[in-house]
């Protein structure tokens, strides 16, 4: 599994914080993010790093914003991502399970690293079930293409 992750100027250090779970477990990634000190504009950063998603090249993508609300926004407006801003654990698992989500969008001024860690690796680490869900998901598809 390799992962794409990249924040605008309000995530440096949550994004650092997610680096050091992704090299604790061995997860492979590619870090688009900026550095503290550095600027950009969130809908930037969230097309490049979906970019990474949509070509195959990564297979999720973690975005990292003041609120994750602005790159959730973004993110969903890009054809084949279904990205979910999430804050506590639940959603972050039913994300995957029911949404097949493929990016997770949180927020450094709304999470502490600890959680945030956690909200990544049940992300992670939950299956699509498909079944029902594939057909809904199939929808959110068809919406996409109108
Ligand atoms: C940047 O200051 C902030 O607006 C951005 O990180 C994000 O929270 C937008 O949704």
């Amino acid at each position: 599994m390799k992962i794409a992750i990249g924040n605008d100027h309000a995530g440096p250090q949550l994004k650092q914080e997610l680096i050091g779970y992704f090299q604790e477990k061995g997860i492979e990634y590619v870090d688009l993010g900026v550095a503290e000190g550095e600027k950009c504009d969130y809908p930037d950063k969230a097309a490049q790093v979906c970019e990474k998603v949509t070509s195959g090249e990564c297979d999720m993508a973690v975005l990292v914003c003041g609120t994750g609300i602005g790159m959730s926004m973004c993110a969903n407006k890009i054809k084949g991502i279904r990205a979910a801003c999430c804050s506590d654990y639940f959603s972050a698992k039913f994300t995957r399970a029911h949404n097949d989500a493929n990016v997770l969008c949180l927020g450094a001024r709304v999470l502490g690293a600890g959680l945030a860690a956690e909200l990544v690796d049940v992300f992670l680490n939950t299956p699509f079930e498909g079944g029902r869900h594939q057909r809904r998901v199939d929808k959110i598809t068809e919406l996409e293409n109108r």
